[in-house]
């Protein structure tokens, strides 16, 4: 890899993760993903901005070397995790004056993750401003983007904000920057529905707070740069927002297609009346494409043939992931066929019950489904239209 100039002083010695495709065992990447970490020199001193995953180290301590910096003196660590965090150790070994410069909470994660002691910190307070060199550093506490720790870091003169996790995507990419276009707004959409989207109800303060700074470039530490703010910080205000859109989604299985019958019909049914409608077969669904389409859907419809009382276990993992990504639908319903006794309904209740969304009736099906059943599937569908007539 190779190091590259984002201003004169202020060096990007990342790592691009072209082969990676699965992320804390959970997460597809589907287009790899890229660790950003940053130099900033001053003279022949360098000052980090977070480092890579452990498994690029050799890489990134190369790049570093690229620099000619003699020593590095700091790292601002936003984030414990280990892609950010995981070659710190690495850097105090090598550069035994090196401080950590970080919050109390990051300290605490960090020292329990890497064994590192309390002299290797530089504990810092939220808007504290920070000098190396000739740079300012202004510190913006944003917990739970996506951990208790994480904050952003400001550098007023050169109106550059780093923001580590937070408005970052999973794309390996040769371009630096962001071109605006619509592959890196899905790839940040992603990102932002498998890892941010469950503390939405946060954000709106923190992209407040980033309306009131001027700001040229955004730096996150997944995927390219931004030199139009505007395009990430709207995108984000978008997803954020309460506003949902005129989609119904109907993850589901069906092992003898009696359920599947239901969820063809009830599509019919739905696109007769003009509302857009994805079914997620989860046996073949890729589960951030989910993920995605939680972000704004109105209506998730969950779907599902009884297995041993309950629902199918892909539909409870389904319904599990609604429940922790917190999603802002408005409306949930479970429809489902049985053979002769079921609580699959009272199973799936449970796991929806902290969502804040208005349950449909249930419609659950004695086997192979009758007129009478696809006309309860049409009532459905009416109150559905109803609900989303303001959406369209
Ligand atoms: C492995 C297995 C376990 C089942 N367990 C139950 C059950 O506990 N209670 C029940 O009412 N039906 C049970 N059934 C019957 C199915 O729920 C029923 O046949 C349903 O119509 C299947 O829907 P599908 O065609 O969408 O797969 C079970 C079926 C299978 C294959
Ligand atoms: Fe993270
Ligand atoms: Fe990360």
């Amino acid at each position: 890899m190779t190091v590259r100039k984002i201003t004169d002083e202020i060096y990007w010695i990342g790592s691009i993760d072209w082969d990676r495709r699965l992320f804390d065992e959970l997460i597809a990447l589907p287009d790899g993903t890229s660790y950003n970490s940053f130099l900033i020199k001053s003279k022949n001193e360098g000052l980090l901005i977070d480092t890579v995953d452990p498994a690029k180290k050799e890489e990134f301590f190369q790049n570093i070397e690229e620099t000619k910096v003699e020593k590095i003196s700091y790292i601002i660590a936003h984030h414990a995790e280990q892609d950010h965090a995981g070659c710190i150790k690495d850097v105090l070994q090598k550069y035994p004056e090196c401080r950590v410069v970080t919050n109390k909470k990051c300290k605490n994660l960090l020292i329990d993750e890497l064994h590192l002691e309390e002299q290797n910190f530089f504990e810092i307070e939220d808007g504290q401003i920070f000098q190396f060199g000739n740079k300012r550093f202004q510190f913006i506490f944003a917990p739970w983007v996506h951990w208790p720790e994480t904050f952003l870091t400001y550098l007023p003169e050169e109106r550059i904000l780093f923001t580590c996790d937070f408005l970052g995507s999973h794309l390996a990419t040769s371009r630096l920057w962001s071109e605006d276009n619509a592959n890196i707004y899905h790839a940040a959409k992603r990102y932002y529905a498998e890892i941010m989207m469950p503390f939405r109800h946060l954000f709106n303060g923190y992209l407040g707070k980033l309306q009131n700074i001027p700001i040229e470039i955004i730096a996150p530490s997944h995927g390219p740069l931004y030199k139009k703010p505007d395009f990430i910080l709207n995108a984000y205000k978008d997803w954020v927002s309460d506003k949902v859109s005129n989609e119904v989604i109907i993850p589901y299985i069906s092992m003898h297609g009696s359920t599947e019958k239901m969820v063809y019909y009830l599509m019919d049914q739905l696109i007769n009346r003009d509302i857009n409608v994805t079914p997620y077969h989860l046996i073949y669904t890729d589960i951030g494409k989910l993920a995605i389409s939680l972000v704004d859907a109105a209506t998730i419809i969950l779907a599902s043939p009884t297995v041993l009382t309950g629902p199918h276990p892909q539909v409870v993992y389904a319904a599990y992931l609604c429940k922790i990504l917190k999603p802002k639908a408005k409306y949930a319903g479970i429809i489902g066929s049985f053979g002769w006794g079921s609580k699959m309904e009272e199973d799936i209740l449970q796991l929806l019950k902290n969502l804040k969304v208005e349950l449909l009736p249930t419609i659950m099906v004695k086997s192979n489904p009758r007129e009478e059943d696809f006309a309860k599937l049409s009532q459905l569908a009416d109150i559905i239209a109803k609900n989303h007539s303001s959406l369209k």
